[in-house]
């Protein structure tokens, strides 16, 4: 049974992230921080030590919860995301997704056949995946309305991508040596994937989530064609089987194709209601060629946060005059934080996006 179904859920008290997405009116510019609940917090490496390892972290609805709310308890951001991982669908298809120190995710039965992409079935969202539907039920309970709970999965080209290669790669030369020679096979395991993200996102949405994000993180590898053909295709063909209204309001839809820059113009055709861009774009430049079409996310470099928060305060700054005045801005980073940030840091980051967006939301 759905969790809507029951329990009526508390109204929203901060919905700043859910307006801006919407191009609506806000008093300041929204904020929060991929990767929010992550090693750079001591709890949560404390929470992960009681857990055992991240999977036993991501698949216990609880300790997801508690690390999901633990950057809430410390800074007033403007969302929370539900803390899980992208590669949770591939587990749930049974590849047996674990993670070794210092190597990243590795699977134990990587696709590589035509054989192992028949082999493959859509995970039913409420049994191998029910931890994170559960979990999404938690954490909107525990965060009882005081800001929305975004809900996230990776896209299908970049799930195929760890699928393949059986990890992390820095040539992609499994996967692009497939799509060259065997493009069918591809896009059979794509297939396969956008009904299993779709019919997964669909799940978060009717738990709680009350927006979601599409994670492609190397949808940026590809050229100009195979991008269209092989990762935004499928992440257009999810938008348009989500459900986009729960509990009477729009659930906005964030699209992120980390280097994609280049295709602003065709990821915001796409459907979406939002696009997050990575540092290395002016995000001036980037709303001159999107224009009202959609919101965008981003975009300070992670990296800012070495340094000192007066100089952080001085690029949230420039950031913020470079977006302009006006609707449809969420501030991010333009990639997850990294472990070895100061926590102080990041304070001082969000709290320079409320200190300094509020003029360029007045009249
Ligand atoms: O943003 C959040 O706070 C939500 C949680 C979240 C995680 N992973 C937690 C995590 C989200 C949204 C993800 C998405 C994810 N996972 C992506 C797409 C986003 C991106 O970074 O581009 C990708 C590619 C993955 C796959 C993945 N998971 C990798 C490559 C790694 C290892 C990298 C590393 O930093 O060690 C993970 C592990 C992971 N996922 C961690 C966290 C907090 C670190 C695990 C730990 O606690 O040791």
């Amino acid at each position: 049974m759905p969790a809507s179904i029951g329990i009526p859920m508390t109204p929203l008290k901060n919905d700043r992230l859910l307006r801006a997405l919407l191009h609506e009116p806000v008093d300041l510019t929204p904020v929060w921080m991929m990767r929010q609940a992550g090693r750079y917090l001591p709890e949560y490496r404390a929470t992960r030590a009681r857990a055992g390892d991240f999977m036993q972290l991501c698949k216990t609805p609880d300790l997801a919860c508690e690390v999901t709310l633990q950057p809430l308890a410390r800074f007033p951001l403007d969302a929370a995301i539900l803390f899980s991982d992208i590669l949770t669908v591939p587990d749930a298809m049974g590849l047996g997704l674990y993670f070794t120190e210092g190597e990243g995710p590795r699977f134990k039965h990587p696709v590589r056949t035509e054989a192992d992409v028949r082999a493959l079935g859509v995970p039913d969202p409420h049994q191998e995946l029910g931890y994170v539907v559960e979990a999404v039920r938690v954490i909107r309970r525990e965060l009882d309305g005081r800001v929305p709970l975004i809900g996230f999965s990776g896209s299908p080209w970049t799930l195929a991508t760890y699928m393949v290669e059986g990890g992390s790669t820095k040539t992609f030369s499994r996967i692009k040596g497939l799509m060259f020679e065997n493009p069918a096979l591809i896009h059979q395991l794509l297939a396969v994937l956008a009904e299993a993200v779709t019919a997964y996102l669909n799940a978060q949405i009717q738990a709680g989530a009350q927006a979601v994000m599409l994670f492609d993180t190397w949808g940026g590898v590809l050229t100009t064609r195979d991008y269209q053909a092989f990762s935004l295709n499928y992440m257009r063909q999810i938008i348009q089987g989500l459900q986009r209204e729960h509990e009477g309001r729009r659930v906005p839809v964030i699209l992120f194709s980390k280097d994609g820059s280049e295709w602003l113009e065709l990821m915001a055709d796409s459907g979406c209601d939002a696009l997050g861009l990575d540092w290395k774009i002016d995000i001036g430049e980037a709303r001159a060629r999107v224009g009202d079409r959609v919101a965008l996310q981003g975009n300070m470099d992670p990296c800012v946060l070495y340094a000192s928060p007066e100089r952080i305060r001085r690029e949230v700054q420039e950031i913020l005059r470079s977006y302009g005045s006006g609707n449809g801005h969420v501030f991010n980073l333009g990639h997850g934080i990294h472990p070895e940030i100061n926590p102080e840091h990041a304070a001082a980051f969000i709290d320079a996006v409320h200190s300094f967006s509020a003029p360029y939301h007045a009249g």
